[in-house]
Parts: structure tokens; sequence; C-alpha cells
């Protein structure tokens, strides 16, 4: 279902200020036509992760964002009109915005990391989008909107986490921290691939859902703040070859600790503060701590290919309207969340 625009006006989100959730702001702009190598998408649906909740707080990677922010990098939509000069997409195809609109692969560049949705420059959660055609990819055929707008960020770095590092053998185990999206996604992609998950979190209700989505292992870090022991125990003594580690300072300690010699963390996220990290561990088993900036569109379309071919359905928590975006931000905050939470764009 797709049509062209009628409309002069559309809807969108701003950040005039980063003060908090409170100062998202509905704003209303003309419709932008497409010029040269570019597509215009009907935005459907976006989703939220937790950079979202820094950059609201005007405390992301780069301090406060710049004035007027329009928020969010995960969006999918369709596409309603193309400039000259396209031919990557055409009017009515799904697609999703890349995270980092000009990474399409091997190594990072500034350049890139300056071309983020939702941070350095605005973001999709409006009712359309204006986007280079390189910075979109297809969205898997059997996934709604809803779905789709899950796996810019989230998506591609757990991704990114088990496929970008060293690679993994069958019969390896991975370690995932928490129930948020990064991790979710970790644990279906590895469980998908036939590798052991142990999966950690604060909730056992948490821990009975990962089970059911693959899990091998659950381990409340609540009740078992040395949750690291668990994990060795589990794992022979051993420890586990990866660790999707989205806790940071306050967890990374405990993740050297609970790899095996040889193993790789995916050093991803800053869920956690304090903490001295002593590198010596880590040094003495001969890991690697490989610091992940989400991921390339390489990684997006090979990703992709993985979802369509083992039918993978991302985990959403909850969707909400495109009026309710501050309560979508509350609900991310308070972590009763487990996978995605979703901003419906439009009806
Ligand atoms: N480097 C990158 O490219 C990149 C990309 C994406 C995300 N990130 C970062 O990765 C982190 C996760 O992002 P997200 O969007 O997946 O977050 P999210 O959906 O908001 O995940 C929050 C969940 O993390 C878990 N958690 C919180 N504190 C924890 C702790 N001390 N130990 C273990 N788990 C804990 C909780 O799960 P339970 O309720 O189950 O305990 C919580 O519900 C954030 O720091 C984010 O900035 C980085």
């Amino acid at each position: 279902m797709h049509h062209l625009p009628t409309v002069t006006f559309m809807q969108l989100y701003r950040i005039p200020q980063a003060t908090g959730i409170d100062s998202l702001t509905v704003a209303e702009t003309h419709l932008p036509q497409p010029e040269r190598g570019q597509a215009l998408v009907h935005m459907q649906a976006a989703s939220l992760n937790y950079r979202d909740l820094m950059i609201v707080e005007g405390r992301g990677a780069r301090g406060a964002p710049p004035a007027d922010l329009v928020p969010l990098s995960d969006g999918a939509g369709v596409v309603v009109a193309v400039g000259p000069d396209v031919t990557r997409v055409k009017v009515g195809d799904r697609v999703a915005g890349c995270f980092m609109q000009t990474w399409i692969g091997g190594p990072l560049s500034a350049d890139d990391g300056a071309s983020a949705l939702g941070g350095a420059i605005d973001g999709v959660l409006a009712e359309y989008r204006l986007f280079d055609q390189n910075g979109l990819v297809l969205l898997p055929e059997h996934l709604s909107y809803e779905q789709g707008a899950t796996l810019p960020c989230a998506g591609v770095t757990a991704w990114n986490a088990l496929y970008g590092g060293q690679p993994l053998s069958p019969g390896d185990t991975v370690l995932v921290l928490g129930t948020g999206g990064v991790s979710v996604f970790a644990l279906q992609f590895a469980a998908t691939a036939g590798f052991r998950v142990i999966a950690t979190s604060s909730s056992d209700e948490k821990l009975a859902v990962m089970h059911r989505l693959g899990a091998t292992h659950g381990v409340n870090y609540r009740q078992h703040p040395e949750w690291q022991n668990q994990v060795l125990a589990l794992t022979n003594g051993e420890g586990v070859a990866r660790v999707v580690e989205v806790g940071g300072t306050g967890t990374l300690t405990r993740s050297i600790q609970a790899t095996r010699l040889g193993g790789e963390i995916g050093m991803i996220g800053a869920l956690t503060q304090g903490g001295d990290i002593n590198p010596t561990p880590a040094m003495r088993k001969g890991l690697i701590l490989r610091g992940i900036y989400v991921g390339s569109r390489q990684m997006f379309e090979a990703m992709n290919r993985a979802i369509s071919a083992h039918r993978i359905e991302p985990v959403i928590d909850r969707v909400f309207k495109f009026e309710e975006a501050a309560d979508a931000y509350r609900h991310l905050k308070s972590q009763a969340h487990l996978g995605k939470v979703v901003i419906r764009i439009s009806e």
C-alpha cells in the first residue's frame, strides 16, 4: 500500500533543546522533494534505542545535539517518490534507513560517524523523510514496518558483535547481557545459528522469555551479583567465546572473567558507570576487546539475508502512537521492556 503524497505539509518531532523527554516537540514543515539520487520515504514506523534517551537528555556522544534535531535513527517506510538517477530503490519499495547514512562497507571513517541519523543529522521521527538512495536498504519481505523499524541500530549492532570480529565456531557459547534491544537481537541471531546462548537479566520473568527465544541458560544478575561465576560454571569453567557487552564499565570486569582464553568481547554499551577496569586479566587471557559502532550497510544487508532465510521475527515489546512518542521514551527509560519499543508513525 503506497500513494504519492498529495499533501504539502507534514508533521515531525524536533528537539529544540535537549533538556529531557519533555523537550520533544511536534512541528510542521513543507514536504521535501527528492533531488538527484534521493528518495522520499513515507515513514511508517520508528523504534527507540537507549542512545535516543541519551540524546534527548543532552548526554549523547556529541553532548548536546544540534538545535531542532529530528530524533531517532531507526525507521522504516515506503518509497513514494524518487529523484533523477535513482537506481537502488523504486516507488513502492519497503525500506529502512541505515544508522550511518554513508558507511557502506570497510572500516568506519570520521565522515561516516558524522552521518548518524537522529544524532549528527536529522532522524526519522517524521511523516516523510528524504534519503540518499545509498542510505537505504530493502526490508526483509516477511517483516511488518514496525518490525523493520527495529533493525538499523540494535539489529546491526548485534550482527556486528557476532560476525564482524573473529569467526565463531559451531558449539561456541555467546553471552548476552540484559534483555534490551541489542541483546535480544544477539540472542536471536546466535540461537538461530546454533550457538549456545547464556542470557543475564534483572528479572526471572524476562529470563523465561529469553529461554523461549532460544537461550540455553539464564542468570539473574540481581540474585547473583557475581554472575560471572554462574557463567563459568555453565561453560565447564572455561568461559564464553563472545560477550555482547552492553553494560560498560560496571560490567566489563565480570565480562572479562566470564570470557574464555582467546575469546572476544564486543564493546558496545554504557548502561552502567563506575568500576575500575584492570586490563591485565584481558591481556593474560589473550582476549580481543573489539569496539563496535553499529555497523555498515553491507552488514545490514548480510543481516537481512539471515533474517529472511530463517524468518526471524524481531521482538517488539510495545507499539506507541505517533502522538505518544514521549510515552514511548518513558517506557524505554523504565527498562520494563524486553526487546524493542516502537512508534507507529502512519495509521
Ligand atoms: N556501540 C554501539 O554502536 C551501540 C549500538 C546500540 C546500543 N548501544 C548501547 O548498548 C546499550 C544497550 O542498548 P539498547 O538500545 O539495547 O538498550 P535498552 O533496550 O534500553 O536495554 C536496556 C536493558 O539493559 C539491561 N541492563 C541494564 N543494566 C544492566 C546491567 N547492569 N547488567 C546487565 N544488563 C543490564 C536491562 O535488562 P534487564 O531488564 O533484563 O535486566 C535493561 O532492560 C546502551 O548503552 C546503548 O547506548 C551501543
